[in-house]
């Protein structure tokens, strides 16, 4: 099978299955300290922020899906629209199929023509460095889309279980490190639904990555979706909800890299889990697989859901008397213990 018709097919599985962890994001173990008195106006919520040194509307982000094939780019095409309409960060799917297919180049840089002043972040795998990729093709992908950082991805899981998966990870962090230093963009690690350990972090921060998004789990698994492509998933069944879940992987990362910033992803679902995440320490939340399903729907159900999503997390934020995003510094998450409520970096 192809790459670009590999691409549709995680597309199409992931619309019309069930492709979720069965382990939740941990979220719900956390609430926000509200306060009765807010000492502010609930209109006057400033949601933007910078990451990276780079401005945003909203502190949320596209997190990589698609590009390579028709269905790719009809969908980043849409969410392009959303990104530029309400000025969120935006990543493009794994680039990989366009550097073997030059042709297929336009199915991502589509993006920046739509979004031609927002903050887009390139994508590949991280093995691809083991199966003959090294910086020229990092950077043909970050010129690609004029990405203001490349995202490098870790799917250990996904690659093991995948019937075509590339499986040679010996060695990676080397060339990670290497490419960190001659890439002239940053370069950010991310998961993609298994979470990184505080291990994992320190191991990334001396490599000297500039950002680390944890897509823990708690929201889609790969191991799901490969076991649709699979004719034996009992394998994919059993690692089905593998990794550290999304709230968890946030809080280890954060303790032990407190200057890197940090992507919560993995299964955030609603404008809370949204606060939360920057309440435990990320600077930007991203979502995946609901963006893709409103954007399955039309561009007008993108966009209600995003006006949703901001909604709630204003509402959150004015009830725990956050202001602007850098308020969130000083709003509490409480971790509910086996009977009481304790402060989270208490709980860590
Ligand atoms: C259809 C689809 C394609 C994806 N492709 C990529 C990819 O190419 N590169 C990547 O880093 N992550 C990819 N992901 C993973 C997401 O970026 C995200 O980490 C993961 O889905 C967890 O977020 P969610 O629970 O909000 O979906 C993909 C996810 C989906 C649903």
């Amino acid at each position: 099978m192809t790459i670009q018709a590999r691409k549709d097919e995680h597309i199409r599985i992931c619309l019309e299955h069930d492709v979720q962890s069965e382990v939740p994001t941990g979220f719900s173990s956390y609430t926000l300290e509200p306060t009765a008195l807010p000492e502010s106006d609930a209109r006057a919520i400033d949601l933007t922020t910078t990451f990276l040194g780079h401005a945003l509307d909203v502190p949320i982000l596209i997190s990589s899906m698609t590009g390579g094939s028709p269905l790719g780019t009809r969908f980043n095409t849409i969410l392009a629209q959303a990104a530029q309409t309400y000025g969120l960060a935006m990543g493009v799917g794994s680039q990989r199929v366009a550097l073997e297919h030059p042709e297929l180049e336009e199915t991502f840089s589509v993006v920046r023509k739509i979004a031609p002043r927002r903050v887009l972040f390139a994508n590949l795998g991280a093995v691809q460095l083991n199966y003959g990729r090294g910086i020229a093709d990092c950077l043909r992908c970050v010129e690609m889309i004029e990405a203001q950082a490349l995202i490098l991805h870790f799917n250990a899981l996904q690659e093991v279980l995948q019937l075509e998966g590339n499986t040679n990870f010996s060695g990676i962090l080397k060339k990670v490190s290497s490419l960190c230093r001659q890439l002239p963009v940053p370069v950010i690690a991310k998961e993609v639904g298994c979470g990184f350990s505080s291990q994992d972090a320190r191991r990334l921060e001396e490599a000297g990555i500039s950002a680390i998004d944890v897509a823990g789990v708690g929201g889609t698994s790969w191991s799901a979706i490969e076991g649709y492509r699979s004719s034996d998933a009992v394998l994919h069944e059993r690692f089905r909800s593998w990794g550290i879940p999304t709230a968890q992987s946030l809080v280890s990362v954060r303790t032990v890299a407190p200057h890197v910033p940090l992507i919560a992803s993995g299964g955030i679902r609603s404008g809370q889990d949204i606060a939360k995440s920057l309440a435990l320490g990320a600077s930007l939340a991203g979502i995946a697989l609901p963006f893709l399903k409103a954007a399955a729907v039309s561009k007008e159900a993108l966009m209600r859901f995003i006006e949703t999503l901001v909604m709630e997390l204003k509402i959150a934020m004015f009830c725990a008397g956050a202001r602007s995003v850098a308020d969130f510094a000083g709003v509490s998450c409480l971790f509910c213990g086996k009977n009481s409520w304790v402060n989270a970096a208490t709980a860590r």
